[in-house]
C-alpha cells in the first residue's frame, strides 16, 4: 500500500532522511517514533506527497505522483491548520457528506460535547477566533476532517498531543474502531498509544529501525 524506496530527503544542506526503504502492506497499523527533530513529521509528510523525495520512489496504492498521492490519503498534522471558516466546512473542506456520516465523525472525534454548548453549534464561525480555540479543540477538529475524508491511508502526526488523558484514550480507540481496514501510519512519542499496533519503527539518523 505504501512503498518507499531509497527515499532521501534534504532541507537545504541537512539531510533528514537517508536512502530510505519501507513497505507498509494494506491495512497494517504502523507506529513510528524517535527523538524530537529527528523527521517524523518531515516522513509522514513524504508519504503524505507534500514534499517531494530528492531521491528514490515514494509510492501509495500504485501512485507515485505527489499531488494524486495527496488526494488519495487524509492526513492529521502535528499543528493542524484551520481555515476562517464554520467548524463545519473546516470538517468537510467543500466535499458533501451525509448527515450521518458528518454526525458519526464528530462522535467519533469526541466534538459534540464541546460544539453543542455554541451558539450556532457546527456552524460556528472560528475564523476570528481560531486563536481561542484550545489546541485539543483545533486537533479534534482536523481528526473530524481525516475521518470525514474516509481514505484507505491515514496518516496521523501526534493527533492527540493537546488532548487529556481521557479524551486521549476515547479518542485512539475511535480512530483505530474507524480504521479497522485501513493502514495507519501514527507517529507518537508515547508508546502506549500504540497498543495493538503491527509494527514500531524508530526513525534515528534518516532510516527506520
Ligand atoms: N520547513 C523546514 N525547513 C527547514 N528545516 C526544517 C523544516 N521543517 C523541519 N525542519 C528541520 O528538520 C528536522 C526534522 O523535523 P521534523 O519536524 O520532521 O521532526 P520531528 O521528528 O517531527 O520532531 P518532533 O518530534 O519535535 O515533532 C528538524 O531539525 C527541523 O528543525
Ligand atoms: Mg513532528
Amino acid at each position: 500500500m505504501i512503498e518507499l524506496k531509497e527515499v532521501t530527503f534534504s532541507y537545504d544542506n541537512k539531510q533528514i532522511i537517508s536512502n530510505l526503504t519501507l513497505s507498509i502492506k494494506k491495512g497494517a497499523k504502523v507506529g513510528i517514533m524517535g527523538e524530537s527533530g529527528c523527521g517524523k513529521s518531515t516522513l509522514l509528510r513524504l508519504m503524505a506527497g507534500l514534499y517531494r523525495a530528492d531521491h528514490g520512489t515514494i509510492s501509495v496504492d500504485g501512485e507515485s505522483d505527489p499531488e494524486k498521492i495527496s488526494r488519495k490519503v487524509s492526513v492529521v498534522m502535528q499543528s493542524p491548520m484551520l481555515l476562517p471558516l464554520s467548524i463545519y466546512d473546516n470538517i468537510t473542506m467543500g466535499h458533501n457528506y451525509s448527515k450521518e456520516q458528518l454526525e458519526k465523525v464528530i462522535k467519533m472525534a469526541r466534538l459534540s460535547s464541546w460544539v453543542d454548548t455554541l451558539p450556532d453549534g457546527i456552524q460556528t464561525y472560528i475564523g476570528d477566533r481560531a486563536d481561542e480555540l484550545s489546541g485539543g479543540q483545533a486537533q479534534r477538529i482536523a481528526i473530524a476532517r481525516a475521518m470525514c475524508k474516509d481514505s484507505e491511508v491515514l496518516l496521523l502526526d501526534e493527533p492527540a498531543s493537546a488532548l487529556d488523558s481521557e479524551n486521549t484514550k476515547s479518542v485512539l480507540d475511535a480512530i483505530m474502531e474507524y480504521a479497522i481496514d485501513k493502514t495507519v501510519v501514527h507517529v507518537t512519542h508515547q508508546l502506549k498509544h500504540l497498543e495493538g499496533y503491527d509494527r514500531i519503527y524508530v526513525l534515528k539518523d534518516g532510516v527506520l529501525i
